[in-house]
């Protein structure tokens, strides 16, 4: 079982760009058309057994996917953890649990539901820091998308320098994104 940090990336370290927009990875049409990364993630999701985000990421997918009043549009079947501090919305029959503060008895609830399967973070970044904080990040998986965003949500606003990560592979999907798995040590 492993806590898995997978997302795409601009080259300069950007989730998305200061207004929150997605756009520039969108450019590239339906990202499942690109040859092999639909297999990519089907893969990978099939491993995961309990997911978390930021409340900026889960205010994201609602917007953009209008999931309050089409709820079937949540995409996750697996338990998800929102973290924040406020009160969010919640989404008819979906599995969401709302917790805020320590993530540590937050990942032992996510790797109990997870049943042997892995842990997706799916972000923002300082998120994932805080659980990297905790010796509790694994592998991080990066989508790199060929855009630069000079500013937006970083996909890690951390030190990792030593040990450093250790590189476990490298795909190339088209002339769009290069996959880099990296193992932290
Ligand atoms: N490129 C991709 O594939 C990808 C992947 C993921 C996300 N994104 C996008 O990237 C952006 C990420 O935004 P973001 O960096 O602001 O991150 P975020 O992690 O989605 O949201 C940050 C918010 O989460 C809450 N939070 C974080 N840690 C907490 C804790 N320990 N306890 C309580 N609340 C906590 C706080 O919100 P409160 O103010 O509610 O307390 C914080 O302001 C979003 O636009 C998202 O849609 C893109």
């Amino acid at each position: 079982m492993k806590t898995q940090y997978y997302t795409a990336t601009s080259i300069d370290g950007y989730l998305a760009d200061e207004d929150n927009s997605l756009d520039w990875l969108f450019q590239f049409g339906e990202i499942e058309e690109i040859d092999g990364v639909d297999e990519d993630y089907t893969q990978f999701i099939d491993q995961v057994g309990a997911l978390a985000m930021g409340s900026t990421t889960y205010e994201w997918i609602i917007e953009h996917e209008n999931v309050l009043e089409n709820p079937e549009k949540w995409p996750y079947e697996i338990p998800a953890w929102v973290f924040s501090s406020r009160e969010l919305p919640k989404i008819d029959g979906a599995n969401v649990h709302f917790v805020q503060g320590d993530v540590a008895p937050v990942h032992a609830d996510m790797v109990e539901a997870a049943d042997g399967k892995n842990v997706w973070l799916v972000g923002g970044g300082d998120l994932v820091g805080q659980f990297h904080d905790n010796d509790l990040l694994d592998e991080i998986i990066l989508s790199v998308a060929p855009v630069t965003l000079g500013s937006g949500a970083p996909l890690l606003p951390r030190r990792i320098t030593t040990p450093p990560l250790k590189l476990a592979s490298v795909q190339k999907y088209d002339d769009v994104f290069a996959v880099l798995t990296y193992e932290v040590q």
